[in-house]
């Protein structure tokens, strides 16, 4: 039996070890944090975070080979396998504040590590981090003199919230990094060996460590590129009456190119993708390469430019002005499926109306807590609504912000009813079906494709 620990149960730690633990049934699985609530949440059956698939996981494996705990220290020093997945915000203050990502969670476990290990361990970043920051963990790590031995490797994470759990159990690949030395590649094989319990061996890849951790920032700016690629040309089909799904089906079906993260929006969002691609940026200028850091935050720029592009078409659209109008947004998860609302351009849009003086009502069926939380110093300005039709009720326009099915399935015409005239749909995912929208009543704005509107379009389209 293998002792396993993970420091860190947020949306990595919390969802990959219920998996690894189903599936190494003969090994002992820890999870530890130091957020007492977050831990107590997890040994409930209120789970802190929502996944499809995960409630299910967890039942069958908790209490079985999977603990959630508080006690970090004492795990600790049983463990053979460390998982290292705390949070790594960017850093809000000194240098490379905005940027940078901030290691001081990171640091304060590796000390943590050092000081209750009694037996030599493998230490597993599964976080995202800058390239090269298993130096500094091995530094801290082997500076002991208690003749103990540290292994440090790099296991990203690339799973997508939502399909986290169908992504872990039949991952497209599991990436694993480690030192070029004796013990190095040793400790690489028996993370290859747990894994390879469900994952077959030649979805695999092994690598250097420094290669790993460069891998997953770029993975991330690689998709985030497709969408600010893909978003940059919505634009461009606004203003010429080139149909984005059309552009992006026929570039799509290009092999070389490929159809997946092509579907424009107002905008990504996620823990990951800003946050990466900064720190990659910082990385490049930190490495005196500024035309690569330039090429790469222009990824971010293009971005918020679309998410201000589509708060701005409303206000533009609903004539000028959206001051005192009820406008209901369907919608707060930066993607359908999660209850995460971080770096989610609902909000953004959400805080581009509230400057424009609107009324604003949210409605979102799992994500409404964390939305609350985030537009807290907002609170007196937004209401928040369960049920769609009421949010509807009495609004000048829907904004649809979250893709999520639901919102699909509703009935509009009596949404249509319900609302003031005339009635406006700014559809941020091409969602609905807008012709079938456009002929219940709606003045429908889609993205990258024309508007369907009885109005006279102000300022939209060669503007
Ligand atoms: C991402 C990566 O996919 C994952 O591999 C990594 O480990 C963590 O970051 P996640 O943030 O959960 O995962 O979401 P993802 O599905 O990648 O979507 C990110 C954002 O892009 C969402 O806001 C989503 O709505 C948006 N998106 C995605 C688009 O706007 N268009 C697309 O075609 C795809
Ligand atoms: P991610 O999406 O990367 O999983 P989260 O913020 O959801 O990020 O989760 C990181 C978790 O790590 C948080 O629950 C936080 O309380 C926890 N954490 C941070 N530092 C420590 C530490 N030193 N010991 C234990 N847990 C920690």
């Amino acid at each position: 039996m293998t002792n396993i620990l993970c420091i860190g149960a947020g949306y990595v730690g919390g969802s990959t070890m219920p998996v690894i633990a189903s599936h190494c049934p003969e090994d002992r699985f820890v999870v530890v944090d130091i957020n007492e609530a977050r831990i107590a949440a997890w040994q409930s059956d209120q789970l802190p975070i929502y996944e499809p698939g995960l409630d299910e996981i967890v039942r069958q494996t908790r209490g079985r080979n999977l603990f959630f705990s508080t006690e970090t220290n004492r795990h600790i020093a049983e463990a053979d396998i460390i998982f290292v997945s705390v949070n790594t915000p960017t850093k809000t203050f000194g240098q490379g504040a905005g940027r940078a990502a901030d290691l001081q969670y990171w640091e304060k476990t590796a000390r943590q590590i050092l000081e209750n290990s009694t037996s030599s361990k493998i230490v597993v970043e599964k976080s995202t981090l800058p390239v090269r920051t298993a130096e500094a963990m091995e530094r801290i790590l082997n500076s002991n003199n208690k003749g103990l031995h540290f292994d440090v490797l790099s296991n990203p994470e690339f799973l997508a919230e939502g399909t986290a759990i169908q992504d872990m159990q039949k991952p497209n690949r599991v990436l694993i990094g480690g030192r070029e030395t004796e013990p190095g590649q040793k400790a690489v094989a028996r993370l290859v060996e747990m894994y390879a319990q469900w994952v077959p061996r030649d979805r695999i890849i092994t690598t250097n460590l420094w290669s790993s951790e460069l891998s997953k920032l770029v993975a991330n700016a690689f998709l985030a590129q497709r969408i600010s690629s893909i978003n940059a040309i919505s634009a461009l089909c606004e203003k010429t009456e080139a149909d984005i799904n059309e552009v992006a089906y026929a570039i799509g079906h290009d092999e070389r190119i490929g159809r997946y993260f092509l579907r424009a929006s107002v905008g990504f969002g996620g823990s990951c993708f800003k946050k990466d691609i900064l720190n990659l940026v910082y990385l490049c200028e930190h490495y005196g390469l500024p035309e690569v850091a330039r090429y790469w935050e222009q990824v971010v720029t293009m971005n918020e430019y679309q998410e201000a592009r589509f708060a701005a078409n409303m206000v533009t659209s609903m004539f000028n002005t959206v001051a005192g109008k009820r406008i209901a947004l369907f919608g707060a998860a930066f993607k359908a499926n999660t209850n995460d609302t971080r770096e989610s351009p609902a909000l953004e849009v959400c805080r581009a109306l509230l400057a424009e003086q609107a009324d604003i009502v949210i409605t979102d069926p799992h994500a409404m807590d964390n939305a609350c939380y985030d537009l807290k110093e907002l609170a007196a300005r937004v209401t928040f609504e369960p049920d769609p039709y009421a949010a509807a009720r009495n609004a000048h326009a829907i904004a649809i912000l979250t893709e999520w099915q639901q919102f699909a399935q509703l009935d509009y015409e009596r949404i249509h009813d319900s609302m003031v005239k005339p009635a406006f749909l700014f559809d941020g995912r091409n969602l609905l079906d807008h012709e079938k929208l456009y002929e219940i009543g709606f003045n429908v704005y889609p993205i990258g494709k024309p508007p369907l509107t009885r109005l006279v379009t102000y300022g939209f389209r060669n503007a």
